[in-house]
């Protein structure tokens, strides 16, 4: 036994949405505990924050990064930075994203400044390559540290078909530290950068939620077709279609997972384009 820390804990705690019954949580702090938390199956939890989990739970064991895999280490490393160039130290998989985000700023290195207001861990960010459209996680990758079933990975971006919401990196390979690659910029035109992409955030709704339902299908936005579909504000249980914006589902309180699968569905049926989910169901 490596000694990590494993809990019997409800998910909702770790989510955004507030809705998931209980699993077998594994804080895992080292690449050893981890190897011991995959030799059985697993899920791997990020921020919570794209997540509907089952109001059952799920019956694997969820990881959950800790300790030096939730650690940053911002200095530029010598050999690999030059110019205005900066490639970082290793930033593990569980760090939180909005506090790295905000770090970066002031320390004055742009290029991941577009992600802010995403409340994710680092690695969940990662593999879906979350972003907005002032910018997503891949434009500030130099390398990234992935644990596979077949033992610990390092590969670039440019090894990865990686796009729009989405990295390549298989389900359930986790993403257990990165390193950065930054451009020195003045602060304040961070800064200026950061409060163009929160402006873009000020139509979504500030109750519990998973972020956006669906993916955009590309040209029309998912949330104007489903607000076209005259879905805004509808209700079942105690989930809510967002009378804010239509492609965010809001959780009123004792919201059940079955509550948003009900709304997935009726969104579905009612919008007459295929949509692709962007939230993850847990199972
Ligand atoms: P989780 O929700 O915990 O998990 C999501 C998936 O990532 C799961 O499949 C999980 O297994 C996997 N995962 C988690 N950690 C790792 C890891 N270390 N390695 C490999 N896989 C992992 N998204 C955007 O893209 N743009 C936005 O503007 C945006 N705005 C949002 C606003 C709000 C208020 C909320 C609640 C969400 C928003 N989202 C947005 C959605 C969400 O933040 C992203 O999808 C994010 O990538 C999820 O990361 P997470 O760490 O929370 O992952
Ligand atoms: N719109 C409507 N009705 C609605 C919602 C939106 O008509 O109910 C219209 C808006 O008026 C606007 C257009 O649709 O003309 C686009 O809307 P918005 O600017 O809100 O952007 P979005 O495409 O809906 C995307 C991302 C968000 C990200 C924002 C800001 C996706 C699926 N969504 O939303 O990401 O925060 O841009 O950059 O790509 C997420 O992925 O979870 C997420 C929140």
């Amino acid at each position: 036994k490596t000694g990590a820390r494993v809990e019997l804990l409800p998910l909702a705690r770790f989510t955004t949405l507030g809705v998931g019954g209980e699993a077998e949580v594994w804080f895992v702090s080292n690449h050893e505990q981890l190897a011991e938390a995959m030799a059985q199956p697993y899920r791997i939890l990020g921020g919570g924050s794209n997540l509907v989990i089952a109001d059952a739970g799920v019956p694997e064991r969820v990881i959950r990064l800790s300790g030096p895999l939730a650690e940053r280490d911002l200095t530029p490393d010598p050999e690999l930075s030059g110019g205005d160039g900066i490639v970082t130290g290793w930033v593990g998989g569980g760090v939180p994203l909005p506090g790295l985000v905000r770090a970066l700023q002031k320390l004055g290195y742009s290029n991941l400044e577009g992600t802010v207001g995403i409340p994710a861990q680092v690695g969940g960010a990662v593999w879906m390559n979350a972003g907005t459209r002032y910018g997503e996680m891949f434009d500030g990758l130099h390398t990234l540290e992935i644990a596979t079933p077949d033992g610990l990975k390092v590969v670039t971006p440019d090894d990865l078909r990686w796009g729009y919401r989405d990295s390549g990196i298989p389900r359930n390979h986790i993403v257990t530290r990165v390193r950065l690659k930054l451009q020195r910029t003045a602060p304040e035109d961070v800064l200026a950068r950061m409060t163009l992409a929160d402006t873009a955030r000020k139509g979504q709704p500030k109750m519990k939620t998973p972020g956006c339902a669906f993916k955009n299908p590309g040209g029309v936005g998912a949330g104007r077709l489903i607000d076209e579909a005259g879905l805004k504000g509808t209700r079942v249980g105690n989930a809510l279609i967002a009378p804010e914006h239509a492609n965010f589902i809001v959780n009123l309180g004792g919201a059940t997972a079955a509550d948003v699968h009900a709304l997935l569905d009726l969104i579905r049926e009612r919008v007459g384009v295929p949509l692709e989910l962007e939230y993850e169901l847990w199972p």
